[in-house]
């Protein structure tokens, strides 16, 4: 008995329970097949003799290898080892997983991985797109409302979508941007990409005809062309999406109005109304990305294009991301009511449920003012950071960059000369410690143009100087400087894209 369990059972007291550790090894020889089907192990108390242990505990791993089926016992034998799944042996070798096939990702999944972002930008540093500053937030108010929404937590029968959220973001959206819906059109969710997601698999077939923004926002690209649509890019114009001249007619439009994203441009209200007019004639929906439309700086911000829709086709998205923190994962929907049903049924299915306490607490936060008081606060921080970057970035590099820069938002777009690779830039960049996205993979369809998208909000000046600087430099090394003048006239810069 001793030489069968020489050199294949050896427990040791440890971090590791005995139980634990006779019944990894007894299963993992067994699944080797170094012990064949038929083989008799030593009965319990042998076992246990030459192990040193226990006699229960070699009993109960032996019980539960038993129930498990790894064993047969019955009285009066000793344990012996059944036809496990993975011992189909040849020459004393287990073929079983050599033989299996391969696992594919079904066609979703093949779809999601061509569609996905080319870039993973890794932890967020300067100047690093679409964050907020999280060191800013008041972290120890939020503590105090997830503390006393926990103590009063419910227990299983509070729906899915909290009625204490609902009615404050309700207030606090019709108050700041102007939606027109009742509180039981609010679906939350775990961010605005799993609302865009949803939405997506929710009014597209395969093959629909899908618009985005050219370029624009790549999350709702993937999420559309996972879902098997047909996804079209469709230019811009200083207001936003131009589709003069288009024959197609898409299922479903995605738009950012508020600021575009990237180039951070502003739909003005003509154009808004066209954009419905034109949905309606299309028997399209309308998707209103509105990710961070709360940080205004120059003037009114302009009341969503939910407001104005009446005929219930416009699905209203946002999220607390860039309005509070990045980790803090809630967004939100507002659906025309036609499609509250499937949205909280396809809520349900897929598991994208905000849990109770953090729905709560988001709502006392919003409730007892401090989530207006942030936002004030931020605001005024984060205008001084977007000024400051693009004093900083035109003086060091203001021969290679046309800035565009945004009346809100957390980023902003530099343009670069069409001749540039920005691609190969960013990864410079990166190198170098500074996070700047290319403009080109935010196309669909033809590339129209090149350049860096920004973020400003999440690093304080002493942050944006560096990044600026180390932009600069690298720019400087990359791009053959312009051409020698002969006259004193300015710099030609190339124009911002009208794609
Ligand atoms: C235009 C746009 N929409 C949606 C999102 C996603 O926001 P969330 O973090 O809530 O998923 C982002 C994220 O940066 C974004 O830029």
């Amino acid at each position: 008995m001793g030489d069968i369990l020489a050199g294949l059972i050896d427990v040791e007291r440890g971090d590791v329970t005995l139980t634990r550790q006779l019944y990894d090894q007894l299963r993992a020889t067994m699944l080797s097949g170094a012990w064949p089907p038929g083989h008799r192990l030593p009965s319990s108390r042998e076992l246990a003799r030459q192990l040193g242990l226990s006699r229960n505990t070699v009993s109960g791993v032996i019980d539960q290898l038993a129930m498990e089926g790894y064993l047969d016992v019955a009285q009066g034998r000793r344990p012996t080892v059944t036809a496990t799944n993975a011992s189909k042996l040849v020459g004393g070798r287990t073929i079983a997983r050599q033989s299996a096939k391969p696992l594919h990702a079904s066609r979703w999944g093949e779809r999601l991985r061509i569609a996905d972002w080319p870039f993973r930008e890794g932890p967020p540093r300067p100047l690093a797109p679409a964050h907020a500053d999280a060191r800013a937030f008041p972290h120890d108010i939020w503590a105090r409302c997830l503390r006393r929404a926990a103590r009063h937590a419910p227990h299983g029968t509070a729906g899915v979508n909290r009625a204490s959220l609902r009615s404050a973001l309700l207030r606090h959206l019709v108050e700041h941007r102007g939606v027109r819906a009742d509180s039981s059109q609010i679906i939350i969710l775990p961010s605005a990409q799993s609302a865009v997601e949803l939405t997506a698999r929710l009014v597209l077939n395969a093959g629909e005809i899908a618009w985005v923004e050219s370029p624009g926002y790549g999350g709702a690209r993937a999420a559309m062309q996972s879902a098997g649509a047909d996804v079209r890019g469709v230019k811009l114009d200083r207001g936003g999406l131009d589709w003069k001249g288009r024959r197609d007619r898409p299922r479903l439009i995605f738009v950012t109005p508020s600021h575009q994203h990237p180039t951070g441009r502003l739909m003005p209200i003509n154009r808004r109304r066209e954009l419905l007019r034109f949905a309606n004639e299309a028997g399209a929906a309308v998707i209103e990305d509105d990710y961070d439309s709360e940080i205004h700086y120059d003037g009114r911000p302009i009341a969503s294009l939910q407001g104005l829709d009446d005929s219930g086709r416009v699905i209203y998205i946002g999220t607390f991301s860039k309005s509070t923190f990045a980790d803090i994962r809630c967004g939100y929907a507002i659906v025309p009511p036609d499609l509250v049903d499937v949205f909280e049924t396809a809520q349900r299915h897929s598991g994208q449920i905000m849990p109770a306490p953090v729905q709560d607490a988001l709502a006392e936060f919003i409730d007892d003012g401090h989530f207006a008081a942030h936002i004030r606060k931020m605001t005024r921080i984060y205008r001084a950071r977007r000024d400051r970057l693009i004093a900083t970035l035109t003086a060091v590099a203001g021969a290679h960059l046309t800035l565009e820069p945004p009346a809100g938002g957390v980023q902003l777009l530099a343009h670069l000369d069409s001749r540039c690779d920005d691609r190969a830039i960013a990864t410079r960049l990166a190198a170098a410690g500074v996070t700047a996205r290319p403009l080109s993979p935010h196309f669909t369809g033809e590339v129209g143009g090149r350049g860096l998208y920004l973020g400003f909000a999440a690093w304080n000046e002493a942050e944006i100087d560096i990044a600026a600087a180390t932009i600069g430099r690298v720019l400087g090394e990359m791009i053959a400087p312009p051409r020698k003048r002969r006259s004193k006239a300015p710099a030609k810069r190339t124009p911002p894209p009208t794609p």
